[in-house]
């Protein structure tokens, strides 16, 4: 067929230009590269733009290029909002059923944050409802994993991470890393995390806009469970009662990462972790499969 197409037509387009790939030095890439090429074609075909509309799309292009850094990631915004990420990652984390599931690891995460101890709070500006986050790590036969290191990192109570405002909070604030006990468990004391929108100062948010989309995200904390001979489980929990739980939009939730959190109303269990009574209190249990 390669050689039937000479000269390049609108119906024949992108024939034309596949057949152009002959002997590729990377077999992988010329497997993408045609798998764009056709459906990129065929997304031109239906749109049919104008000068005027492709050279928007350049533009947009270029804009989201220009906003990155070190610090802001554009690109990995936009694959976020077009449902990108989480696909890519839903077809690397294909897990056993039990196994705590895998969401979307977004650009807050950050490397160096202290160890913590058991029981520790995470809350270095002491701002926010006070929330006791207990939780286990166990296998997929109910064992716990011992030794398991839990990285966690959230939104304060007002829906900003350290790192977006590195002027007013301190390094470090809500973010901690935990190993497990010998029962596979591990707690600590935090603040309840809000909602908070994604960033909407750059092209990304501008698409967002236009297309009359919401840029929240429902409240939540980030995990990153890993402990040798296990897959490594990036996740979040989601807090039940929040109301953009359906429009997220990362679409990172996920039915089985939604979990209760509790206002209880105990001072003797409060006193005895040390916080304000009444306090928030979520569970947080993963379960791990095997390493593949
Ligand atoms: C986050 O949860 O931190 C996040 C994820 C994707 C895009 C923006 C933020
Ligand atoms: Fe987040």
């Amino acid at each position: 067929m390669a050689n039937d197409v000479h000269y390049f037509t609108e119906e024949n387009s992108a024939e034309a230009v596949l057949a152009r790939i002959i002997d590729p030095q990377n077999e992988r890439l010329a497997e993408v590269m045609t798998s764009i090429i056709k459906h990129l074609h065929a997304v031109v075909k239906e749109v049919e733009p104008t000068y005027e509309e492709w050279e928007t799309a350049i533009e947009f292009l270029t804009a989201t290029g220009h906003m990155c850094d070190d610090r802001r990631q554009e690109f990995i915004l936009l694959s976020d909002v077009l449902g990108v990420s989480m696909l890519v990652d839903a077809i690397n984390t294909r897990r056993p059923t039990g196994a705590t599931e895998n969401t979307v690891l977004g650009p807050f995460h950050v490397a160096g944050v202290p160890n913590r101890e058991h029981g520790d709070t995470i809350s270095e500006d002491g701002l926010g409802e006070p929330l006791y986050v207990r939780g286990t790590v166990k296998d997929s036969d109910g064992n716990p994993v011992a030794g398991a290191i839990v990285d966690t990192w959230q939104a304060s109570h007002d829906g900003f991470y350290d790192n977006q405002k590195p002027d007013e909070k301190p390094e470090h604030n809500l973010r901690g890393i935990f190993k497990t006990d010998e029962k596979g468990a591990f707690w600590y004391r935090a603040v309840k995390p809000a909602y908070y929108g994604i960033p909407n100062d750059g092209p990304v948010g501008k698409m967002l806009e236009g297309l009359g989309r919401d840029n929240m995200r429902p409240a939540h904390i980030h995990f990153i469970v890993s402990a040798p001979g296990f897959e490594t489980v990036t996740t979040h929990l989601f807090d039940s009662q929040c109301p953009y739980l359906e429009n997220d939009a990362v679409f990172g939730v996920k039915e089985s990462l939604i979990t209760d959190v509790e206002l209880k109303d105990d001072p003797d269990m409060a006193a005895s972790i040390k916080m304000e009574n009444p306090f928030w209190a979520v569970d947080a249990d993963f379960v791990l499969s095997p390493a593949s």
